[in-house]
């Protein structure tokens, strides 16, 4: 096997994020702008071929983790076999998808079968008027029953994703707590990032020690034993079958454990989620060259990789891609 893709401060990526599709069934605030972004062409996009090939090249230098966002990625037609193929790769040891839930009472069980080992739902309320404000579609009874189909097929624990944005769903925080009470979830409260599109102000930020203690006043939590390279800090309450989790991008950011690379649905390599700098793997590898090669511009890459990112007052004015077209 090849060396482990370590980055010149000691940090070793054994978790790729790819991205398998720039499309999506909603169209959320924080992600992207009302009127959507351009697509890529259709032939801009990796094949599952050309997706299960850069796989196995980082999966050669280690990594042994696998996301799948988009997008959407339910939206992926071939998405069972993308994640049969990646399951099927010696060395991987997870292959877990990251959704909006609005198709998984139709979908998990096929994806179940495939290989899918976990599952992280986002979502934004647990009211109807104000999931649709936030995801500017309907859609909140079906991800819930997702979430019910989920925890019965044995996924355990499903991660629920709410980015908190003030004066759209900050006043949940206790009904999301409440929510954790007899699941089996994850309810993993997240710091509105600043991408392209997304109008991002830090007024609209909920800091994690704010909601910590919004959660903590109804709540009594207690904190859980530190899982390594987590973005979330956890949290239980006695007795609660759930836990909750506070990923707190901005105001406690966890780079130092940082363990991803990302491959966009163009197939772009990503070492930061707040990097511009981008390489195309894709061209690369349609000119032609050989795993050794292709792993070779991972590396060089990824030397390239910051400590941390550049604080959110940066980020805010940093030309990055809307996360529409990143993945999360
Ligand atoms: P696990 O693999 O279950 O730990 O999930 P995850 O938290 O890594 O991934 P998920 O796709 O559920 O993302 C949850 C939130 O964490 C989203 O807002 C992501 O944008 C954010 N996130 C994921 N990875 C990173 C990262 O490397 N850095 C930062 N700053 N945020 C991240
Ligand atoms: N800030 C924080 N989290 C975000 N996500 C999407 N956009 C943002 C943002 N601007 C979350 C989604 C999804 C995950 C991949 O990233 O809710 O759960
Ligand atoms: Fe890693 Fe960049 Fe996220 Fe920090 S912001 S944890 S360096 S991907």
């Amino acid at each position: 096997a090849a060396a482990p893709l370590v980055d010149s401060f000691g940090r070793r990526h054994n978790y790729l994020r790819i991205s398998l599709t720039e499309r999506c069934n909603l169209r959320c605030q924080y992600c992207m702008p009302a009127e959507g972004v351009p697509l890529s062409a259709r032939g801009a996009l990796l094949t599952r071929a050309e997706l299960l090939r850069l796989a196995r090249v980082f999966v050669a230098a280690g990594v042994d983790k696998v996301r799948l966002t988009g997008g959407e990625p339910t939206l992926r037609s071939d998405l069972a076999d993308i994640i049969q193929g990646l399951r099927g790769e010696a060395g991987v040891r997870s292959v877990s998808m990251t959704t909006n839930g609005l198709v998984l009472t139709r979908r998990l069980a096929a994806l179940q079968r495939a290989g899918l080992a976990a599952l992280n739902v986002s979502l934004d309320s647990l009211r109807a008027d104000r999931y649709e404000r936030m995801a500017r579609r309907p859609g909140l009874s079906r991800v819930l029953a997702g979430v019910d189909l989920a925890l019965q097929l044995g996924y355990s624990p499903v991660k629920i994703n709410v980015v908190l944005m003030r004066g759209f769903n900050d006043d949940e925080i206790c009904d999301f707590v409440e929510y954790t009470r007899d699941r089996d979830v994850e309810v993993r409260f997240i710091e509105f990032m600043p991408f392209s599109g997304n109008k991002w102000d830090d007024s609209k930020l909920v800091p994690y020690r704010e909601a910590l203690r919004a959660a903590a006043a109804v709540h009594a939590l207690e904190p859980a034993p530190p899982r390594p390279n987590d973005t979330a800090t956890v949290w239980r309450a006695p007795g609660y079958r759930g836990s909750v989790g506070f990923i707190s991008s901005m105001t406690q950011h966890f780079c130092g454990s940082c363990n991803r690379l990302r491959l966009t649905a163009d197939g772009n390599l990503k070492v930061c989620l707040f990097g511009a700098a981008e390489v195309s793997l894709r061209d690369r590898l349609r000119a032609g060259d050989s795993d050794a090669l292709l792993l070779r511009l991972v590396r060089a890459a990824l030397a390239n990789k910051k400590a941390r990112h550049a604080g959110m007052e940066n980020l805010a004015h940093m030309e990055n891609r809307p996360m529409i077209l990143i993945g999360g």
